[in-house]
């Protein structure tokens, strides 16, 4: 489904060549956008970018270490050099560690600490002054419902993702006079290169297994799809969401809205 919201614009999305940040460089390209993205794999980058411009699109894809400043630095200077301005920026790098805080190293802290949240960081700081030249825009930070709640063993990872959310509302609050809105999306579990790495370790012979068995424990009954999460992007980087800054936004097949307590069936003025 297009409705080229987004035509004219230049979007660059930051973990774009998988999982979510995929479905967001497609449906924006999709929805009329000139799209810059950047991933770690250069083929699975290539892969994508040569794809979707046999299509037709305006797509480009680079090879970038998101939380190497000098490389996020050099990426968005290219991206001024070719386009002169950006829209939109949505940032979908993330990787997923396991550990408590015991069992967690310092070195993994730091990797998480470092890819999935200075990545963001970096991309604000050298991705705002392009926003700028287009006279505003619109910053989509990828967090998780593990920013506000979380399962056991994903201590690194459930503080990148709160402190995402925290970082959100300040750049917000920062940049809303200069037209600049930024906002998160909260993802539950979505059907991901990295959903089915967890999922394989847990059951090698059959993720599908734990995917199906994740999907129950969210009220619509399923895990989401990379395009569910790119839709929402979509919303909040377009004009549908003018007057929306520094929310967060579940996209969660209800995961967050319940609580896992067993209440009677019927109803009773006993209880
Ligand atoms: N899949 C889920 O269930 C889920 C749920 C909630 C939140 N999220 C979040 O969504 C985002 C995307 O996750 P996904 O499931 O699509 O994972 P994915 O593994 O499919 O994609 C991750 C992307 O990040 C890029 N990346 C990783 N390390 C990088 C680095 N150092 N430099 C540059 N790029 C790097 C990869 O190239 C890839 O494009 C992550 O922030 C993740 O935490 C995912």
């Amino acid at each position: 489904m297009t409705s080229q919201l987004l035509t004219g614009d230049v979007a660059v999305v930051a973990g774009g060549s998988s999982g979510i940040g995929r479905g967001v460089v497609e449906v924006f390209a999709e929805n009329g956008a000139a799209v810059e993205f950047f991933g770690i794999d250069p083929r699975e980058n290539d892969a994508l970018a040569r794809g979707l411009v046999e299509r037709g699109f305006d797509v480009r894809a680079s090879t970038v270490d998101a939380a190497d400043p000098r490389a996020v630095e050099a990426f968005f200077a290219e991206v001024a050099e070719r386009r002169g301005r950006l829209s939109a920026l949505v940032n979908s790098v993330g990787i997923q560690r396991y550990g408590t805080a015991e069992t967690t190293s310092v070195e993994t802290w730091d990797e998480v600490l470092n890819v999935n949240l200075r990545s963001i960081f970096l991309s604000a700081k050298y991705g705002v002054p392009l926003l700028r030249l287009n006279g505003g825009g619109a910053i989509v930070n990828v967090s998780s419902g593990q920013a506000v709640a979380s399962q056991k063993n994903v201590v690194a990872y459930t503080a990148s993702k709160g402190a995402i959310v925290a970082m959100t509302r300040a750049m917000a609050v920062d940049y809303a006079g200069e037209g600049i809105r930024v906002n998160s999306v909260c993802p539950g579990s979505v059907d991901t290169p990295m959903l089915r790495a967890s999922a394989a370790s847990m059951d090698p012979d059959d993720p599908d297994r734990i995917i199906a068995e994740w999907g129950r424990g969210h009220p619509i009954g399923r895990v989401g799809q990379p395009r569910e999460v790119a839709n929402a992007c979509l919303f909040l980087v377009s004009p549908l969401s003018s007057f929306v800054t520094g929310a967060d936004l579940r996209v969660d097949g209800g995961a967050l809205a319940g609580i896992s307590l067993a209440a009677p069936d019927e109803a009773s003025d006993d209880v």
